[in-house]
């Protein structure tokens, strides 16, 4: 990796734990929490992508709410306003991957600016990342709400470029989701893959410029 002088980071699924959300399913549901959250993850995307493709934004928190009632439907389980509430507030409590507070603290500490780019809310993202103790190493908390479409939207990896207002290829952009690592490469700007347990890259006609298992290997990448 040369000449990186700034990051940009997806939010979930990177920093933080989406199935974070499976012990609050869980408890609803007994023994389906896990498949409930994964479903809900996937329609949550889905819905992003298809609304950017509509031209019908909304809010993440809408299409997470929307997701979920889908996800309840699909599986054929009941879902009251409260449970739907609950289940929704549960986003806002998500956990940060263990090794991912002390990575961002070493990499500030590299003197690099960090950003979230994420397609949460100005709302969403400032809530998570603060219940998740890493709210402070971050010099720009960026909303997809601004561009009002959703990633992989070219106009969206600009937002961080214009933020962080260093040349797209001295941007890393890192992302555990591999159509976003696409999107953002496509963009121009440098990609690292944060693998996540087992994946499979998209065919999207772009590779990532680097793979990690985690944030503890890109602070080492990047030493
Ligand atoms: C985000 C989702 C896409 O944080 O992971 O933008």
């Amino acid at each position: 990796m040369n000449d990186i002088r700034a990051i940009a980071f997806d939010l979930y699924g990177t920093l933080c734990d989406v199935h974070s959300v499976a012990d609050t399913c869980e408890g609803f549901y007994p023994g389906r929490g896990r498949e409930i959250s994964l479903l809900w993850r996937q329609k949550q995307l889905e819905y992003t992508w298809l609304r950017s493709l509509m031209g019908q934004y909304t809010s993440f928190e809408n299409a997470t709410e929307d997701s979920l009632v889908y996800t309840a439907h699909h599986l054929g389980l009941a879902l009251d306003n409260d449970r739907r509430a609950e289940l929704c507030e549960a986003y806002f409590r998500l956990r940060a991957f263990p090794e991912v507070p002390a990575a961002l603290h070493a990499l500030n500490d590299l003197g690099l600016p960090l950003a979230i780019v994420s397609n949460g809310s100005g709302r969403s993202i400032e809530a998570v990342v603060r219940h998740a103790g890493i709210h402070d190493p971050f010099a720009h908390l960026i909303s997809v709400e601004v561009a009002q479409v959703f990633k992989p939207d070219p106009r969206v990896y600009e937002l961080g470029e214009r933020a962080l207002a260093v040349p797209r290829p001295s941007i890393l952009f890192v992302s555990s989701n591999a159509w976003d690592v696409t999107g953002a490469g496509h963009y121009g700007f440098s990609t690292c893959w944060v693998k996540r347990g087992a994946g499979t890259f998209e065919e999207l006609g772009q590779r990532p410029g680097l793979v990690v298992q985690g944030l503890d290997q890109l602070v080492s990448a990047l030493k």
